[in-house]
């Protein structure tokens, strides 16, 4: 595939969808093609099914149920929206990908890692070239996103401790993984762009 593909992981409030969107208007800036997209969603069956697992009560699916929903969106984003885009030869932005199911689906309320493995292998079989970790206290990351609060607040009704296992989730498999760069969440939003634009446009030299 020609272009670049980059995914931003984290937990709930970490600050991914304002660095998309800061990162993505820098690049066009420079004068970069670039699609912009996010998890689930960015396609329109895709978004049919984020109000399905982001909208209702905590226990409305099980983790085994969200695999099933959260790889059929990711399959369908990628065949009409990152495919077509990498082909296209633009910078892909994703806010959230397959390591999000690695994390809230496959650690987070058992062991259910293998089962997300072999999914993934079975219907996505691709990875991002880069992978930025936005890394954040959850209690911060929870504050932020509740004071955001809006329908889709599944996910953030599971509370602190889902938080802060997904946190640590996320940094081990950063440990395991050279596409990931891990960020320090916490500081102002524009420090975080400029490392963020940093990383990319060396990354975009590079490629
Ligand atoms: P995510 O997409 O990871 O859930 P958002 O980018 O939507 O995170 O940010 C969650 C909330 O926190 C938003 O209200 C946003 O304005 C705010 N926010 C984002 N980045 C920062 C930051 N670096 N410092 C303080 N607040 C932030
Ligand atoms: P998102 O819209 O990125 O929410 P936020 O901006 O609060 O981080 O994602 C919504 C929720 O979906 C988030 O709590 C994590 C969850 N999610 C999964 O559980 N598995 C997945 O595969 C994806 C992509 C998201």
């Amino acid at each position: 595939m020609a272009g670049l593909f980059i995914s931003f992981e984290g937990i709930d409030g970490s600050g991914k969808s304002t660095q998309a969107r800061l990162l993505a208007q820098a690049l066009q800036v420079a004068g970069h093609s670039v699609t912009l997209t996010r998890e689930p969603g960015g396609s329109a069956g895709a978004e049919e099914i984020r109000r399905l697992v982001l909208e209702g009560a905590t226990d409305r699916w099980s983790a085994e149920t969200e695999i099933l929903l959260f790889t059929a969106a990711r399959r369908d984003h990628l065949e009409k929206t990152i495919r077509p885009a990498l082909a296209r030869g633009d910078v892909v932005i994703t806010d959230r990908f397959a390591d999000s199911t690695r994390i809230f689906q496959g650690i987070t309320r058992g062991d259910l890692a293998s089962t997300v493995d072999a999914l993934h292998a079975l219907m996505i079989g691709v990875e991002p070239d880069l992978t930025l970790l936005f890394d954040l206290d959850p209690a911060e990351g929870l504050a932020r996103a509740t004071a955001r609060a809006g329908v889709e607040m599944r996910f953030e009704d599971m509370g602190l401790a889902f938080q802060s296992r997904a946190r640590a989730g996320f940094l081990a498999l950063a440990q395991d993984r050279p596409r990931f760069r891990v960020l320090d969440g916490a500081r102002a939003p524009e420090k975080v762009a400029e490392e963020v634009l940093d990383i990319v446009l060396a990354a975009i030299g590079g490629h």
